[in-house]
């Protein structure tokens, strides 16, 4: 998750084009670029870090010129660097790209076999030198992004500027978004309407498959295909608060709400449809390390040790190989059976957390295979790992992690089945089908996050008051049971305990009486009859009981109170969909409390103290 910005008009660009991406630095921080046409050529400043490195390169070395694209990156392809800082340039061009090019490996070999010079590690550089060789085929720069594209597989919004066109940029988009603002005699492009909100207030949001063409007077839009499209001028009202949420009172909820796309975007290139299997790409783990894997720790802290509990569940089931599950800092407590022939898969978020960083290095100096899944690209983990496995969830500004911990869930769950298929554990028929279970789960998620949140909000505020909550699930859906609790006294300070809920019986129940909600996760799965039985145990004490349950489960709707319902998935993929309406719920009984939902007390995005 990249911003972009563009410009074409009458004032100087660079400090349009820095003001636009200050609004977007919440979609990536970690290096930024302008280039700006001054009429003759195009001159490209880019730095590392936070946008005020590159304000200061440009006070360095002014880029004068009335047309320029701009660019905050999050990187998904190459380290942060400044050679893998956009905008990328080959001949006369240069791009600037949001989204991932998923054939960009055997694009990038035939480039090079013909004589490219490819500089970088990003798949963006590849769309620029598409673009030159079909600019040297003597099209113009639209008919060159077009044929380009034709070529290209993935998700994009880029923007184009050629140094033989000095009046006209070129956009496209296909999965990932970009917006026009239209103003008078300048017009204007970005990921997301805060970077237009202060100069412009009309926008037209481009479709997928479309391409426009922005000069100082005109916008023109046309398919990828060549047909002119009419397209509609909307008028914004939001404040530049509210843009730079997309509309949502907190980023959490924002964040809640893009976790359809964070999984689309982790799966992305590494689901291989046409032959049933996962690629091994960007894995972290190549064919020749598995036979060498003869046992799997999982590492983490927090909410990213709630996806490791379900990650133990994948690698058991899936690979046949033993399987621990390690808070980091309990780790590091004891002296670890750890050696080589152990794969270490040390998962976080943020890639910085101390107690997770020092556990996975114990684990490597002592002779094991580290894996990092971090979503930070160029991380202190992943830096240290023998191998990495990003999360492309993009950047996370709620504290409390919602979309990180299913991209974390897809992850594991990918590397699971790559394993099993390798390992022969798992058959051809069997590893195609949960392919294609993964390829379904992000429209399912969309179908949960709307179809539930109305029904969930009124439980909230229903149960706002509640002192303490109970959330039960077993199997996979134990550890989901664990993460709404946590979601749950994190920002609510409400207290809430996850139990395994075969465990209830043995304590846990004397605290049930009908002061307490009781969440119970019982989805279709093997667990579905068992955890059925300690559903009526709760409902027998007088519990109030919210059932998350497969939909038209009738004996589930006769037993409790309310009912959220998620559609009929098979049981690997169930966590993701009844995490949802957790988090959901967490959200707006802190919402309802008036708590800072988004900075709750006492905690911090990242940890680096032990
Ligand atoms: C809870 C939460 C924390 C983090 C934990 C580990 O919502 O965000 O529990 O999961 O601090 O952080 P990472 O994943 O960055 O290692």
């Amino acid at each position: 998750m990249c911003g972009i910005v563009g410009y074409v008009g009458k004032e100087d660009s660079a400090p349009i084009l820095i003001d636009g991406l200050r609004r977007l630095e919440y979609r990536g921080y970690d290096s930024a670029g302008l280039a700006v046409h001054d009429g003759e050529r195009i001159q490209v400043v880019r730095a590392v870090g936070k946008l005020r490195e590159l304000e200061k390169a440009v006070g360095a070395a002014p880029l004068p010129g009335s047309l320029g694209i701009g660019h905050t990156r999050w990187a998904t392809h190459g380290r942060p660097s400044e050679i893998n800082a956009h905008p990328h340039v080959a001949g006369k061009v240069a791009v600037i790209h949001n989204g991932i090019i998923e054939n960009h490996m055997p694009l990038r070999e035939r480039l090079e076999k013909g004589g490219s010079e490819i500089v970088s590690d990003t798949d963006t550089e590849i769309v620029a030198h598409l673009i030159d060789e079909q600019l040297r085929k003597g099209g113009d720069l639209l008919a060159s992004v077009r044929g380009a594209l034709a070529q290209v597989e993935g998700a994009y919004a880029i923007a184009v500027t050629s140094q033989d066109e000095p009046d006209r940029l070129v956009v496209a988009k296909s999965a990932s978004p970009l917006v026009l603002g239209l103003g008078e005699g300048e017009n204007f492009c970005g990921s997301d309407i805060p970077a237009l909100l202060p100069y412009t207030k009309r926008v037209i949001v481009l479709e997928d498959g479309q391409l426009a063409v922005l000069t100082r007077e005109t916008v023109e839009i046309s398919t990828l295909e060549g047909a002119p499209v009419e397209a509609e001028v909307r008028t914004i009202d939001w404040s530049p608060m509210m843009a730079e949420k997309a509309g949502y009172k907190h980023f959490m909820l924002k964040e809640i709400f893009e976790q359809p796309r964070a999984i689309e975007d982790t799966l992305r290139g590494r689901l291989d449809r046409e032959h049933g299997d996962i690629t091994g790409a960007e894995l972290g783990l190549a064919d020749e390390h598995v036979p060498g894997i003869e046992r799997v720790y999982l590492v983490a802290c927090g909410t990213s040790h709630h996806a490791a509990m379900a990650g133990r569940y994948y690698f058991e089931s899936l690979t046949g190989l033993p399987t621990s599950v390690e808070l980091a800092s309990e780790l590091r407590a004891r002296d670890p059976v750890i050696g080589p022939g152990d794969l270490v898969i040390a998962i976080s978020q943020s890639g910085e957390t101390l107690d997770t960083l020092m556990a996975a290095k114990l684990a490597k100096e002592k002779g094991a295979r580290v894996l990092a899944i971090a979503n930070v690209m160029g991380s202190a983990i992943p830096r240290m790992a023998d191998g990495e496995l990003y999360t492309r969830a993009g950047p996370e500004i709620g504290v409390a992690s919602t979309k990180c911990f299913t991209a974390q869930l897809a992850a594991l769950l990918m590397l699971a089945v790559y394993l099993g298929r390798r390992r022969g554990r798992l058959s051809p028929e069997r590893t195609a089908e949960l392919v294609e279970a993964m390829a379904r789960l992000s429209h399912q998620m969309r179908d949960v996050l709307q179809g539930t949140r109305q029904l969930v909000m009124n439980l909230a505020r229903r149960h706002v008051d509640a002192r303490d909550v109970l959330f039960l699930g077993r199997g996979l859906n134990f550890p989901i049971a664990l993460e709404g609790a946590l979601k749950l006294k994190e920002i609510s300070y409400v207290h809430a305990e996850g139990y395994a809920s075969g465990e209830m019986k043995h304590g846990p129940i004397a605290l049930i009486d009908s002061a307490v909600p009781v969440v119970v996760l019982v989805p279709q799965d093997e667990c579905r009859d068992k955890s059925m039985g300690n559903l009526q145990e709760a409902k027998a004490r007088g519990g109030r009981i919210i059932a998350i349950a497969t939909e038209s489960d009738d004996e589930v709707h006769q037993l409790s109170d309310d009912v959220v319902e998620i559609p009929a998935a098979g049981s690997e993929l169930t966590p993701f969909l009844t995490v949802l309406p957790l988090q959901l719920y967490a959200y707006y009984v802190a919402d309802f409390k008036g708590t800072d939902v988004d900075q709750p007390r006492n905690l911090a995005k990242t940890v680096t103290v032990e």
